[in-house]
Formats: C-alpha cells, structure tokens, sequence
C-alpha cells in the first residue's frame, strides 16, 4: 500500500520541521486535511498554509477537503501546490462541474465518502476520478477509531473499479495502523492515510515500510 500521512495532530509550532519528519519517514504522498468548521465541527487550515509548505517537499499534497462549499476555493488549492483535490460527495458544492474544475486545473479529481453514505454514491463519477477516499471514521479529528464495517463499501468500490476496467486509487483514511491497513487492503484498498499511529510510533520509518509491504 502507498502510505499518505495525515498532519493532522502534528505540531503546528514546528510545522516546517514535522514536513521534514514526514518525508523522513519515506512516505508517498502527504495528506492535507482542511476543515472549516461547517462541513465538519473542527476547523484546521487552508490555502496559505499550503502555499508556504509546497517548497517544503516534493511529495504529492493529497488535500482532503471537509468542506462545506469546496468549489468557492478550488483555483486557491489548486495555486498553493494541491496535486490530489478530494471533495466530499455530501458538500453542498455541484459534484461534477467542481470535479470537471479540478481536472480541468491538470489536478488529480478525488471524491470522498462519509461513513454513512453508501458506496454506490461514487459510481456515477468514477470516470472522472483518479481516487475515492472511503472514511473509515467520522471525518473531523484524527485519532479516533477503525470502522471495521467500512470493509464491505471499500469491497463494492474495488469491485466497480475492476469491473470497469479503470485504474482509480482506493484510498482510506482514519484509524489506520499496521493492522487495520492489512484489513484495509484486503478490502481492496491501495492508500493508507495515517495521523495518529505514524506520529506516536517509535519508529515511523518502520511502520511506514511495514505498511508499504502491504499488498492487496
Ligand atoms: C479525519 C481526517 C483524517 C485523520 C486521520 O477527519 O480526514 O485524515 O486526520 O488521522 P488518524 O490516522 O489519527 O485517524
Ligand atoms: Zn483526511
């Protein structure tokens, strides 16, 4: 599996040095998660702070947008360096105009699922999309615990990915650590997005590469 770590529960403070330690780690890509407290009760961060840390890294910024209104900023992720643009298919954005808006910016298109919608949700857009974020917590705050009953929509998702014939990611993120990312891939998922577990481990280099080890 690729590895996507979350900054989500990191140390605003040293901001610039815990982008260092997440390439130390030898992750692939960057997970971003922007919340503005409407789409979810929690509010982090956007577009500037993205801007000063693009020049920080060449990982892939993998922008996670809990968001009510995702489309009223797009051009401004898109400017401060975002490469993967995920919005939720439940914001009040029009999903296939801002989808065909970030695909039109050269970005990767990505929708992404809360735990109670259903999978089937995505399948109208899956042509569109380089990615489908699947929620395996309640959006909003990291360090919460693995929805093992997430497992059968990452299994449709999967299944209508292969069926189509299309090399769409299935990406899944909340409560992931060494062990949930092998119930994950089993499930027919290819990213893990990890915040907690990668920051509170003793040796991130090494759960990164136990979790990279991981095939579907
Ligand atoms: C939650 C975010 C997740 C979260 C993951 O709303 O989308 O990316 O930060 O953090 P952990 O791995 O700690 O659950
Ligand atoms: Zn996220």
């Amino acid at each position: 599996m690729k590895v996507s770590p979350s900054i989500l529960t990191c140390d605003y403070a040293r901001l610039g040095d815990e982008i260092g330690f997440v390439e130390r780690t030898g992750a692939d890509m960057l997970h971003l998660d922007v919340m503005d407290g409407v789409f979810v009760p929690n509010l982090s961060f956007g577009p500037p702070v993205i801007k000063r840390l693009r020049p920080l890294t060449g990982l892939t910024f993998d922008v996670h947008l809990m968001m009510q209104y995702p489309d009223r900023l797009i051009d401004a992720f898109v400017d401060a360096g975002a490469d993967i643009i995920n919005i939720h298919v439940e914001s009040g954005s029009p999903i296939e105009p801002t989808l065909d808006h970030i695909i039109s910016c050269g970005k990767k298109a990505a929708l992404t699922i809360k735990p109670a919608t259903p999978a089937n949700a995505v399948f109208p857009y899956l042509d569109k999309l380089g990615l489908v974020l699947v929620m395996t917590v309640e959006p909003g705050f990291g360090g919460q615990s693995f929805m093992h009953e997430m497992m059968p929509k990452v299994a449709a998702i999967r299944n209508e990915i292969d069926r189509r014939g299309l090399s769409v990611e299935l990406e899944v993120d909340g409560g992931i650590n060494a062990q949930t990312a092998v119930v994950a891939a089993r499930a027919g998922a290819d990213i893990a997005v990890v915040g907690n577990a990668l920051f509170a481990a003793d040796d991130a280099p090494a759960l990164t590469r136990q979790i990279q080890s991981i095939s579907r």
